[in-house]
């Protein structure tokens, strides 16, 4: 397995230039800014509701609204969004995802990170990457602090490979990449 330090270290070097991504939870666009400026993709899909979701932490701010937040990747990726490269898709990844093609070469999963909605979006980017694609997820490591403790990425990965043929084979500080070993 390799090991990568920062999540931006496992784009350079796992994702490549020119491909069809996705990103699962986009918040204000900070990390969907460094998929495009580092994997430099084709093109990019950004999928979040932008609206009160069930999951605590990210599903309502008394401070910034979520249409702010909307706004402020808008803006951000305004030229990228021009060009056709970047596509928003404002709407839960469970209704989003598989209304489109299944032509992505990665999926980076960072949305609800409760356990059954990180395994749910887990088995929806199988359907949605390209064989020998990518799924990678955020917020991978066993803890039960957060926030309210209900975050479960880790142990949906666990489930998802125990359960599936795909495998961890790459990790860093904060993500987990998965490929699928029949196809690999
Ligand atoms: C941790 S933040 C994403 C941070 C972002 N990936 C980054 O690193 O800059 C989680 C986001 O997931 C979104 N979210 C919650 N439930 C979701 C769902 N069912 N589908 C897609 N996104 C969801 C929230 O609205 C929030 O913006």
């Amino acid at each position: 397995m390799k090991t990568y330090d920062l999540r931006t270290d496992l784009y350079t070097g796992e994702f490549a230039p020119g491909s069809i991504g996705c990103e699962i939870g986009v918040f204000f666009g900070d990390n969907a800014e460094d998929l495009f400026r580092i994997v430099q993709p084709a093109k990019l899909h950004l999928i979040d509701p932008w609206a009160p979701m069930p999951m605590p932490g990210y599903g309502g701010d008394k401070r910034e609204s979520q249409s702010s937040r909307l706004n402020k990747t808008r803006d951000r990726l305004e030229q990228q969004i021009i060009q056709g490269r970047v596509i928003i898709h404002v709407g839960p990844a469970e209704v989003v995802l598989p209304t489109l093609q299944p032509v992505f070469d990665w999926i980076y999963i960072d949305g609800d990170h409760r356990f059954k909605s990180a395994l749910r979006d887990l088995y929806m980017a199988t359907n949605a990457v390209v064989s020998g694609g990518i799924i990678a997820a955020h917020d991978y490591y066993p803890k039960d602090d957060w926030e309210t403790g209900e975050i479960g990425v880790y142990e949906a990965v666990q489930e998802f490979i125990s359960e599936t043929s795909w495998e961890v084979s790459a990790v860093a500080k904060d993500s987990c990449l998965l490929r699928d070993g029949v196809s690999v």
